[in-house]
């Protein structure tokens, strides 16, 4: 590993820019093999995920997507193999600025991928920013990474938490609720989720009447359900993920609130759960990037694909994982994988069309995806699209300078 990880440094290292190369050509230095021989140094990217803790399954399936789309295009990416280097981040914010110089000053990836939790993309963001490697985001919803820390090295293939809980607000309304509960971690993502959810409830005449919190990760959700039970409000919306979820989305109905409160959520709340959570979830309303029965020829590919390669069936993680890998693979292609050319690289990729499971879409100036919000309805195990809620629905990227 340590040898392995000195010569693709030094490679590298020597192709630094074409104009090297060509230096070296002229003064008969590198013969043509030689330059082939070069270009085909393996690409160095980072996974820095969750491997472990109440996101695990949402790292994985970010893993996976990402190592399908790179399967797609025969195992490389702009014409070269990948070598992966792997941090498990724990979703632990204080970990992350470490676990991120892991992978760019010892490892030195070409690109960093990750990750799932917004406080661990808030450290994330410092360091990433003052190397300038480049950075592809396919969770972790911090409004802040395509907000005031916006950068050119900095892209983003999920959503911002702001924009699915956005879409949320009027929906809500729409079905009659004039009050709202919000319950979640307190964290960035949950704060976030909840404030603009608030914003566009109470736009359309709503209130939210309580914000409950309770410290990531815990799962003790029983005194914050009876409270719920005290206060009867006309909806509750929640935002977990992972192993939460399933958790919070049982003990609403084993504490006798499903079908006498409806609960609401952005997607991430029933996307690869369903499974575990028996008919606990069955009639949920949520918003997401993503759903089940998109019936488009892309969705369609993509999920027999996945179900090939991993025998399970896809969530939106999956899906911005593989996004991540066409991301990065349109800013390669650009280039022609030669990673030394970021301007470059940053161009293509800012120029890139993606054409996702979810539905084409492009980046905003902030780079961060302009997408179509759909309204879902658990159905069995299925989060069944039922209609567009936001269509082609931007971030509004405050204090992004960039
Ligand atoms: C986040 O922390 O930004 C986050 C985590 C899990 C999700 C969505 C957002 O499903």
């Amino acid at each position: 590993m340590h040898k392995n990880e000195k010569i693709g440094y030094d490679r590298r290292e020597f192709l630094k820019g074409g104009t090297a190369i060509a230096a070296a050509t002229a003064a008969g230095v590198l013969s043509p093999t030689g330059i082939a021989l070069a270009q085909q140094a393996k690409l160095r990217v980072g996974l820095m995920l969750p491997y472990t803790g109440t996101y695990t399954p949402l790292g994985v399936a970010i893993t996976n997507g990402f190592k399908l789309a790179v399967q797609e295009r025969g195992g490389k990416l702009g014409g070269r193999e990948i070598e992966y280097f792997v941090v498990d981040d724990e979703s632990n914010p204080a970990k992350a600025p470490e676990n991120t110089n892991k992978l760019i000053q010892r490892d030195k990836v070409d690109v960093v991928i990750g990750t799932v939790h917004s406080g661990v993309a808030l450290g994330m963001a410092k360091v990433v920013r003052e190397t300038g490697v480049i950075w592809i985001n396919p969770n972790a919803g911090a409004d802040e990474v395509t907000g005031p820390l916006c950068a050119p090295n900095i892209f983003r293939t999920s959503f911002s938490n702001w924009q699915n809980t956005y879409a949320l607000g009027k929906v809500v309304k729409q079905r009659g609720h004039k009050t709202a509960v919000f319950i979640t971690h307190k964290y960035a993502a949950g704060e976030q989720m909840m404030s603009s959810f608030k914003d566009a409830f109470e736009k359309e005449g709503g209130k939210l009447v309580k914000e409950l919190y309770l410290p990531f990760p815990q799962v003790e959700f029983q005194a914050l359900l009876t409270e719920i039970a005290s206060i009867k409000p006309d909806a509750v919306v929640a935002f977990f993920s992972g192993g939460a979820a399933v958790k919070f989305i049982k003990d609403y109905q084993a504490a006798g609130l499903k079908g006498k409160i409806p609960l609401y959520g952005p997607g991430f709340l029933t996307d690869g759960v369903l499974e575990e959570v028996g008919d606990a979830a069955e009639g949920m309303e949520t918003t997401l990037h993503y759903a089940d029965g998109l019936d488009t020829k892309k969705d369609k590919a993509f999920r027999l694909a996945y179900v090939k390669a991993y025998k399970l069936q896809p969530d939106v993680f999956a899906v911005q994982g593989y996004d991540a890998g066409q991301l990065l693979a349109a800013g390669l292609d650009a280039v022609k994988g030669n990673v030394g050319d970021k301007a470059g690289m940053i161009k293509g990729m800012e120029a890139a069309k993606i054409d996702s499971p979810r539905g084409a879409f492009t980046l905003s100036k902030a780079h961060n995806p302009v997408q179509d919000i759909y309204l879902r309805k658990v159905v069995g195990k299925q989060n069944k699209v039922m209609s567009v809620a936001a269509k082609a629905l931007a971030d509004p990227a405050r204090g992004c300078k960039a």
